[in-house]
């Protein structure tokens, strides 16, 4: 499903970000990339998100080459991949339900589709109960499950989480953990960059270790090596 050919990324001038970098992901599978601070994880989800171009090598998504989709059809590309941020990027002024439902209001969909799909995804991440609360009434862990609603709601084929727990105490890491599994349950594939030792060592999933931009481990049930 995801394919990553010979990628290297060099930043201006010289930062090699990723050295000669190759990995398939098979639909449903929960992989998470691990490796230090300026490993290349970020760079990695940017590159399949066509956020950034490779200096060389391919990636695919589907079989398609992300980085020979033309602008106007990224959108298409973007809808298929829901990403998750350390810094929730919730829109302050908007309620949990407002904050789910925009993101289908700007890919114009119809208020009947708002109205039946943002309660079961709320649902879905356990937020039933607080669709008027507004972000600052909101735990950490909360929020974080508002991000994530808002990556659900498109119905992505594929779940992209940059240390989504990056900001959260221990009860709520596994909060947020639990729910990507679930998600990943129903079908959906994760990605998850973390360089969270426990979470990488109870997951008992696929692991991809970088370091300094290279693959130096990818296992089935890995564990966290540094
Ligand atoms: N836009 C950019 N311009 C120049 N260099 C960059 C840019 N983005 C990242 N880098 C560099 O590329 C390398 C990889 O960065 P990346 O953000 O992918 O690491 P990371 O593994 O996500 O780190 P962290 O765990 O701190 O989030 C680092 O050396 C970083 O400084
Ligand atoms: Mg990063």
């Amino acid at each position: 499903m995801i394919k990553f050919q010979n990628i290297t990324k060099i930043y201006n001038p010289t930062t090699v970000a990723l050295d000669n970098v190759s990995f398939n992901i098979e639909k449903k599978e929960f992989v998470s990339i691990t490796g230090r601070s300026g490993a290349g994880k970020t760079t990695l989800l940017k590159l399949l998100l066509a956020e950034e171009k490779p200096t060389r090598g391919r990636v695919f998504f589907d079989d398609q080459d992300v980085h020979k989709i033309e602008p106007e059809k990224l959108p298409q590309l973007r809808r298929r991949i829901g990403a998750i941020f350390q810094d929730y990027k919730l829109l302050p002024s908007k309620t949990v339900f407002e904050n789910v439902a925009y993101v289908l209001e700007v890919i114009g969909a119809s208020d009947l589709e708002i109205s039946r799909d943002v309660p079961q995804v709320l649902e879905i991440v356990g937020l039933s109960d607080k669709p008027e609360n507004f972000p600052q009434e909101l735990s950490g862990g909360e929020r974080q499950r508002v991000a994530i609603a808002r990556a659900l709601i498109i119905r992505p084929n594929v779940i992209l989480a940059d240390e989504p727990t990056g900001n959260l105490d221990p009860y709520h890491i596994r909060e947020v953990i639990n729910l990507l599994l679930k998600i990943n349950e129903m079908g959906t594939t994760v990605l998850l960059a973390t360089h969270n030792k426990e979470i990488i060592n109870n997951l008992g999933k696929r692991v991809i270790t970088l370091e300094k931009g290279r693959v130096i481990k990818d296992e089935e049930k890995g564990r966290f090596i540094f």
